[in-house]
């Protein structure tokens, strides 16, 4: 059993790198040694992240699952066969409204990034790394998908959604050598939390026992430890990182 925290030399696909826990996760796995493949729909962002550090940038649209099998076949291509991939695409869509208001579309369209894209991503990089009898998926999801938010009924189903899968794929890959999990972060000092209300802000923030808000390194060196080889007796877990929020 190799139980390195090691990252050097691995190739490690980061999605939604583009902003915030992405950019810090690839940000992160650059200065641990790794061989980081940036992707994001956001590619002039990521093209500035290139200028500073050693990633390589693909372009992707979670919402096609063309684009992200293409994603995957061009990242192999180019580098070689991935060893993990950390998945932090996600979209909050609207909040603030009961159900009642809740816009169709929106949900839609956050159900095809949160949930669908994650698992067409899933189908495409987990036989691969089957074969090869090791691999590390790691899906960003939320303290919402454990607990459910108030007024944020979309985000809060797709990323229940992702833990479930999780769980489901934990088990059918169990003896594979591949291990994948989620994360729950509790809110984080990030684009997406700025783009809370000044309301749902001090709501989140007020269930968190630290009193603080969560920081993108945080997430990163938690994210850094599942993706290693170290990380070698859990699968279809759901890691907390609440601030003391959610001890389960
Ligand atoms: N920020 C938080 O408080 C928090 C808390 C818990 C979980 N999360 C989760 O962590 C992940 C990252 O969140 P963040 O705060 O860094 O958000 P962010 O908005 O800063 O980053 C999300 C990235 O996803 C990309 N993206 C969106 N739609 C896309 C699409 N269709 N195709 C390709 N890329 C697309 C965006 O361009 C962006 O770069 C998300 O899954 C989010 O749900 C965030």
């Amino acid at each position: 059993m190799d139980e390195s925290t090691s990252l050097d030399n691995q190739i490690i696909l980061v999605t939604g790198a583009a902003s915030g826990i992405g950019r810090q996760i690839a940000i992160d796995l650059c200065s641990r040694k790794a061989k980081v493949a940036v992707c994001d729909k956001n590619i002039e962002a990521l093209k500035e992240l290139a200028k500073q550090y050693p990633v390589e940038v693909f372009e992707v649209d979670f919402t096609d699952e063309k684009s992200i099998n293409k994603l995957v076949s061009n990242v192999e291509t180019k580098l070689g066969p991935l060893k993990a991939v950390v998945n932090c695409v996600g979209i909050l869509g609207k909040n603030g409204e009961k159900i009642e208001s809740l816009d169709i579309a929106d949900f839609d369209l956050v159900y095809a990034i949160n949930l669908r894209g994650a698992v067409i991503l899933t189908k495409a990089v987990i036989s691969g790394m089957a074969q090869r009898g090791y691999g590390r998926i790691l899906h960003i999801a939320s303290i919402s998908g454990k607990e459910g938010n108030p007024y944020l009924v979309a985000y809060s189903a797709t990323k229940a959604g992702l833990i479930g899968m999780v769980k489901s794929v934990g088990k059918e890959y169990a003896t594979s050598g591949v291990t994948i999990n989620a994360m729950a972060p509790a809110l984080i000092e990030s684009p997406m939390s700025d783009s809370f209300s000044e309301k749902q802000l001090a709501l989140l923030k007020s269930r968190i026992p630290m009193e603080r808000l969560g920081k993108s390194q945080e997430v990163a060196d938690l994210a850094a430890w599942i993706v290693s080889p170290a990380c070698s007796f859990t699968t279809g877990f759901t890691f907390d990182l609440s601030g003391g929020r959610a001890t389960y």
